[in-house]
């Protein structure tokens, strides 16, 4: 079978692979193009550890196909931090202890970033609804959830600042 040849950008930068049908975004994401943040934990949209942005929606790369990024906007956790300065939200994660194995970790980030693109100001309920589709088996969640409420305030005051 021949092989599609997909172009897309991902955290801003053009790019480009060839792929089968089949073949899930993640897996594209890990194996043609290096870039190996989303992990797969249950490869059927339930954990959460895959997701990524696709056109500024949260998505979980292991329930799309590689296929489908044709012409599309994708964003992984390795385009979270700039240059060598940490996003907030990963700021805060290492400040409050909020991983463990790290394996949950990257989903995690990117699922939040996502929240506070939509909400910047969320409770803690709200953080806990918006990340229940993120499992981790580890580190438990009041170091996540304490994580994204205190980057949301930072990021907040630094707006009022600019
Ligand atoms: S690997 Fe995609 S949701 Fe679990
Ligand atoms: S830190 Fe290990 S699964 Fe979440």
């Amino acid at each position: 079978m021949s092989k599609l040849h997909i172009t897309t950008t991902v955290n801003d930068d053009p790019a480009e692979f060839l792929t089968d049908p089949g073949v899930t975004l993640l897996d594209a994401l890990r194996d043609n193009l290096g870039l190996t943040g989303a992990k797969e934990g249950c490869g059927s949209g339930d954990c959460g550890a895959c997701s990524v942005m696709v056109d500024g929606l949260l998505v979980c790369a292991c329930l799309m196909l590689a296929a489908e990024a044709e012409g599309r906007r994708i964003e992984t956790i390795e385009g979270m931090a700039q240059g060598g300065t940490l996003h907030p939200l990963q700021q805060k994660f290492l400040e409050h202890a909020a991983l463990q194995c790290g394996f949950c970790t990257p989903g995690l980030l990117v699922a939040a970033k996502a929240l506070l693109a939509e909400n910047p100001d969320p409770t803690e309920s709200e953080v806990r609804y918006w990340l229940a589709g993120n499992l981790c088996r580890c580190t438990g969640y009041d170091k996540v959830v304490r994580a994204v409420v205190d980057a949301a305030a930072e990021m907040r005051q630094v707006r009022r600042a600019s």
